[in-house]
Formats: C-alpha cells, structure tokens, sequence
C-alpha cells in the first residue's frame, strides 16, 4: 500500500464556473461603456440590482417581530409554502396530492427533485432538451440519473424544435423522467404556448413519463398567472409531478437562497410517502433550509398591502425586459425574434470565436454559448451592444 498518495488526489481537477470567470474579467476592463449582458441577475435601467421595496418593508417587520431563531424542521418555513402554493397553482382540485418543501434556492429543489429520482429508480433516464441551465447537467449527473439529450432550440432560425420534443416524448419508456422549464427558459427565452404545453401533458401522461418542471422566473415573462399556465396544466393532467421553484429572482432574493420543491402524486396516501422521502432527503442534505428569504417571502404574501407593491415592482421589472427586446429589435431587424421572446435570456447563433472578438474589440461580456441577459442593456447600451453585433455576425 502506497501511504505517500492521497485519498483526494484520485480527483480530477474541474474547470472553473464560466460566468465566474467572464465576471473577473469584466471587473478588470477600465473600458468606458463596456457592456455586461453575461451574468444571469436582473438589473435596473441603471445596471444595479437593488433590493425589492416590498423585500425591504418584510425585512424591517422580521427585525421587529421576529422572536426566536429556533430550529423550524427539513420542511422549512410551512406559511411560506402554503402561501408560496397559492401562488403559483391558484386553487386545483389536486391540493390533497400535493406536498412539497422549502429549499435553499431553486437549485436545492432541483437537487432534492433529482435525488428523489434516483432513490424511486437508480440510473433513471431523464429527457433533457438542449441547450439548458447548465447547471441542470451537473446536478443531474451527480445524482447518477442518465441524461438523454434531444433539441429544443434552433439558434439559427431561433425557434423551439417542438417536433423534437415530441419526438423524444414518443420514444421515452414509461417511468422516463422528463425535465422542462416553465417560462422564461434559461438560456434562449422561448417557451411552450398554451397548445403546446396541452399536447405535452397529454403525452406525458398517456406514456407514463414523470415531469420534472422547473420554475425559476415567475412573473418576469407575461405575468404570474401566464408564466405558471404550463406549470398549471401538466399538473392538472397528470398523476404524478415534481416542480423545482425559485424565489431568488422573481422576489430578487438571490444569496437568501428561497425556493420549494412541490411533488404531485397519484394519491393522499402515496403523498405522505412522497413527503416523508422528501424530508428524509432534506434532512440527509441541508437539515434545514435557510430561513430568511422565505420568512420576508412569507410576509409579503400573506399582506394585500405588501403583495401589491411586490407585483408592481415585479410588472416594472418585466416591462423593463420587454422594452430592451423592442428596443433591439426596432434598431435591427436582425433581433427581431427577440421580441416575443420571454424573460431575461435569449441565445444568440454566435460561435465562441465571435464571442471573443465582442469582447476584446467591443468590451460586450457575454457567456461562450451565446447567452444575452437583456436586462443588462439600457436604450443606449442597446444601440452600442446592437453596433457591436452587427460588425461580428
Ligand atoms: C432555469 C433555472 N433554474 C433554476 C435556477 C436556480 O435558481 P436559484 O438561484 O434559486 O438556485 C436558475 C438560476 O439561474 C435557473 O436559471
């Protein structure tokens, strides 16, 4: 036995986090109008990304009224859930089926949900359309589920490959998992219409396939109603869902680390079971998640006053998105996809090679893939960012 070797140096090194990387390198440019469009965080007209109001008076509240800071459970914050449930499901008739928890972030949701996965079926196959969250790959990977890959995007017409989709739906085996995003998709901003989201659930509930959706950005597409109307739909036709929630962006709580994992099942008795692996899994990961992103979350909801001065700044913030794309779009007809596009993110059909060139003659910051954040832009930042773009395509 070799003592002289390690135990962690059977490691592999791993590369690091790319928008990490593009941030450092943006900070170090002394470039005057370089133009950030990399970093996934909403930002204002005047490129900060402040505090919510509504956050800021729950905030004050807690202060005051908080009393202890005692363990509350793996479940979390339980009025956080239930109110977080109103929000995003408004009133089903599934309620007795549906369980769920708070989480740190929707990244723990998606964590939890995959494990969940594994521990009902090891190595089990999970339909993933592509491009994605990268983040989706690691987590997924790590948890040992196999990841089978179809197109959703084509960058060069910019339109979803719904056929792919189908496609895919048609050849998965029954108990295949199937991961798709609810609005807003991370990166290339096109989303399932309302036909199209009925055709999938019936699919998926006829083959036998487990959604999997993650909801990350409510609110910041069409609407909080709009942007849960898929989410609403398959969990209305099928037996059995996951859906992965963010709080971080929608209620701009991002290091407070908010989410919930909701699990749908079959029946009131095969729910409670579902909840008891969820909390054992929480309790095995986290133990308990964060508590004061959900708490001024909590506040909010549960106040008319607090709830309508959250949806306001959140309807300012879309509408900001919303600008940006028809402000690219009436520069150049070029951009004119982006603007029935939703949310923050859209993927423009550029290779890394033009991606460095934007960076190192036109000081725009964008991710390798192609990924824009719209609302890194401004009126006048988008005429540049647009200038700049039209010299490298
Ligand atoms: C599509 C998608 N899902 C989930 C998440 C995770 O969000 P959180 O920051 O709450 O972990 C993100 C964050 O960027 C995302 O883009």
């Amino acid at each position: 036995m070799n003592t002289n070797v390690g135990l962690l140096e059977a490691l592999a090194p791993q590369a690091p986090d790319a928008l990490l990387a593009l941030i450092g390198m943006y900070a170090a440019d002394f470039r005057p109008g370089k133009i950030d469009v990399g970093v996934g965080v909403y930002k204002t007209a005047t490129g900060t990304t402040p505090v919510f109001g509504a956050v800021k008076a729950a905030e004050r509240l807690l202060l005051d009224e908080q009393s202890t800071k005692a363990y509350l459970g793996p479940e979390g914050n339980i009025g956080f859930f239930t109110s977080l449930t109103n929000l995003v499901f408004g009133v089903r008739d599934f309620q007795s089926r549906l369980t769920g928890l708070q989480t740190p972030g929707g990244t723990g949701a998606l964590r939890l949900a995959a494990e969940l996965i594994a521990l009902a079926k090891p190595g089990a196959r999970i339909l993933v359309g592509t491009p994605t969250w990268p983040n989706h790959m690691s987590i997924l990977t790590t948890t040992g589920l196999e990841i089978v890959n179809y197109r959703y995007f084509d960058a060069a017409t910019q339109t979803l490959c719904f056929d792919k989709l189908m496609s895919a739906l048609d050849e998965a085996e029954h108990g295949d998992v199937v991961l798709l995003q609810g609005s807003c998709h991370n990166p290339v901003g096109i989303d399932l219409s309302e036909a199209q989201w009925l055709l999938v659930a019936k699919r998926m509930a006829e083959r036998g396939l487990l959604p999997l959706l993650d909801l990350a950005y409510q609110g910041l597409g069409s609407g909080l109603d709009a942007d849960a109307l898929g989410t609403r739909i398959v969990f209305d036709y099928v037996g059995e869902a996951l859906l992965a929630y963010s709080c971080d962006k929608n209620f701009g709580l991002y290091r407070e680390r908010t989410g919930a994992l909701f699990a749908l099942s079959r029946n009131a008795a095969a729910a409670s079971i579902t909840q008891s692996n969820l909390l054992m899994l929480a309790r095995a990961n986290w133990s308990m998640p964060p508590d004061h992103g959900a708490a001024a979350v909590r506040l909010i909801l549960e106040s008319d006053a607090l709830t309508l001065q959250w949806r306001t700044e959140l309807e300012m913030m879309q509408q900001r998105i919303v600008e940006v794309r028809n402000c690219l779009a009436d520069l150049d007809p070029w951009f004119e996809p982006f603007r029935n596009q939703q949310g923050m993110f859209s993927m423009l059909p550029l290779n890394p090679d033009q991606v460095r060139v934007l960076r190192e003659q036109h000081a725009v910051y964008m991710a390798g893939s192609g990924r824009v954040n719209l609302a890194g832009l401004t009126r006048q930042s988008a005429a540049l960012f647009a200038t700049a773009i039209a010299a490298v395509r």
